[in-house]
């Protein structure tokens, strides 16, 4: 009887470490996916702006999206992936002059650069792990 009930407190606990390290693996998200989440929201919303003329609205999110590779790409070790974070960063500013002066066909230029380096990091260097 008494090895019955230490068998089941131990099956619970088990049962409980499991299910409450699920719930944290599925809840938290790593540092680089919320700052990959909220990049690839800003271009989602910049082509959607884009299709629907808003131009202040893209000026807003490619100032933030190259403030934030720009703080990033600063503080990277790796010389590939600092140089195309960077990139972005300048291709982001360039969309957000492009998009103060209406000019669309521009945006829509650095929004496909800034869609390539997202790309070649994924492939040159996330995908590679
Ligand atoms: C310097 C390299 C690099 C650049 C540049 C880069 N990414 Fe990423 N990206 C990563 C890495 C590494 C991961 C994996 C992060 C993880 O799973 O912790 C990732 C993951 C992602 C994810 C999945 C996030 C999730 O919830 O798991 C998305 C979406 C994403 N990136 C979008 C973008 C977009 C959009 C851009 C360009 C504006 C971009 N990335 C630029 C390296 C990069």
């Amino acid at each position: 009887m008494k090895k019955i009930m230490v068998f089941l407190f131990a099956a619970i606990f088990i049962v409980a470490v499991l299910a409450f390290a699920a719930e944290v693996k599925k809840t938290e998200l790593r540092p680089t996916q919320i700052v990959m989440q909220a990049r690839a929201a800003w271009l989602k919303a910049m082509s959607k702006n884009l299709g629907d003329g808003n131009f202040p609205a893209i000026v807003k999110d490619a100032n933030e999206l190259a403030a934030q590779t720009k703080k990033i790409g600063d503080g990277l070790a790796n010389p590939l992936a600092k140089d195309i974070t960077l990139a972005i960063s300048v291709f982001a500013n360039e969309a957000s002059a492009a998009a103060t002066k209406k000019d669309a066909a521009t945006v829509k230029v650095e929004l496909g650069a800034i869609k390539a380096k997202c790309d070649e990091c994924h492939a040159k260097i996330r995908d590679k792990k």
